[in-house]
């Protein structure tokens, strides 16, 4: 199971990069947003980020809940591929 979903991010990621290469808008498919849609949907949506008692109210506890939530859906992403989705995240919704 675990494998398969590892596969079909993997098989997103290069569609990803096949889109840019070949001219399809690559701003609209960033690589942290792509990662996030795939693997962090299912307990929480966006809006998670932006109410009000929100849990985060750093970049250091950004990476940190990151890397935690990371974990708990058991994402392999590395180092590179985690603070991708930070900066998505940073970038739409948190603006550290
Ligand atoms: C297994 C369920 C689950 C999945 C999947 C999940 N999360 Fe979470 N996430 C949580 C829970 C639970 C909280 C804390 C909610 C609370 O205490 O109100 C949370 C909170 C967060 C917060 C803090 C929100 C705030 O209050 O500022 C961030 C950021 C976050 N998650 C990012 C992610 C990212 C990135 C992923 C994908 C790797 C992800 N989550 C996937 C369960 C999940």
């Amino acid at each position: 199971m675990r494998q398969w979903r590892w596969l079909s991010m993997r098989c997103a990621v290069l569609l990803s990069i096949c889109l840019s290469v070949s001219g399809v808008s690559a701003a609209d498919l960033p690589y942290g947003k792509l990662l996030h849609d795939t693997e962090c949907l299912t307990c929480h949506k966006e809006t998670h980020y932006t109410r009000q008692q929100r849990l985060v109210h750093s970049l250091p506890e950004l990476r940190k809940r990151v890397a935690y939530c990371r974990d708990d859906v058991g994402a392999e992403w590395d180092a590179a591929e985690t603070e991708e989705v930070v900066q998505y995240l940073n970038t739409g919704y948190y603006r550290f």
